[in-house]
């Protein structure tokens, strides 16, 4: 996902789980009176602009800076030029790939991700990589899809005779978790074996319904890693493929025009303790 345009016009759901999720963990985290904190995934910017910006609290004298990460140029160059700041930085990072030594001149008091690591199929790279890049005694808020019925729909696409060619690497794209049972657990025991303090992993059921069908085909259009790969005369075809096939899955709401997404979201909450310290003992 490229389209930083498309993505921000049409992440209503994304930005409603976000904003809901800031205002319950943002006043359990520690704050400190100076905060450098990490956005990994930010896309195009605007939740990190909008949301976890505004989520830091007055107590934060000191001040704060905030970097947002990408794996995708594009949407870093868009969140630069439309939400960079002082204080608000935008640059490119792949958290699925080791950090090269040079990239990790500082570690963060904070780290969030929303709407990201379900596109990262080695979570334990990732994992890693946030545990290298938080300071002892920082916090990370992770917001993620578990599991969604519309992997199901990916998949079964992927057999189709029509769209197998664009599709071959479909699981490239369906979330770690996505047949688990008890995706929270085995979450939270990757989150311990690394050495990390979990607070909280819960793996919450959520529904979001969209105004219109309309709303539903961008949502689906901006978050589409096929798309792009098929011919501009076939995507149309594609994307009503797609909505019969949730239709298939008796998605609520797809006759009477608003569609309801159903779908598990990853919310963890951890901390990196202190070498030493009780909860290392
Ligand atoms: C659905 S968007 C979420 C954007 C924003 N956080 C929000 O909540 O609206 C997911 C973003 O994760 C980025 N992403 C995917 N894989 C990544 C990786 N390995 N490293 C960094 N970012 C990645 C994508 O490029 C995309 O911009």
């Amino acid at each position: 996902m490229h389209n930083a345009n498309l993505y921000e016009y049409a992440n209503m759901l994304q930005k409603r789980d976000t904003a809901n999720v800031l205002k319950e963990f943002a006043p359990k985290l520690q704050w400190n009176p100076q905060e450098l904190i990490l956005d990994i995934g930010c896309g195009s910017g605007d939740v990190t602009s909008g949301l976890l910006v505004p989520a830091i609290p007055k107590g934060v004298t000191k001040g704060f800076n905030v970097v947002g990460v990408d794996v995708s140029n594009d949407m870093v160059d868009h969140a630069r030029d439309k939400y960079g700041e002082r204080n608000v930085s935008f640059c490119q990072m792949d958290i699925s790939h080791e950090i090269p030594p040079r990239k990790m001149t500082r570690r963060f008091s904070k780290v969030f991700s929303f709407y990201c690591l379900h596109w990262v199929k080695d979570q334990g790279i990732a994992l890693h990589n946030i545990h290298r890049l938080l300071e002892y005694n920082g916090e990370a808020v992770l917001v993620f899809l578990a599991k969604n019925p519309l992997f199901q729909v990916y998949r079964k696409m992927s057999r189709k005779t029509e769209w197998a060619q664009y599709m071959t690497d479909v699981e490239k794209f369906v979330p770690c978790h996505q047949d688990h049972t008890d995706p929270a657990t085995s979450f939270s025991m990757e989150l311990d074996t690394l050495g990390f303090q979990v607070i909280s992993c819960e793996a919450r059921t959520m529904k979001f319904q969209f105004n219109n069908a309309n709303q539903l085909v961008a949502a689906l259009k901006a978050v589409n890693p096929f798309l792009s790969r098929i011919q501009r005369e076939l995507q149309g075809k594609f994307m009503i493929d797609i909505l019969q096939e949730l239709k298939n899955l008796r998605t609520p709401g797809m006759d009477h025009g608003q569609p309801e997404a159903n779908y598990t979201l990853m919310v963890a909450h951890f901390k990196k303790p202190q070498i030493n310290s009780p909860e290392m003992q």
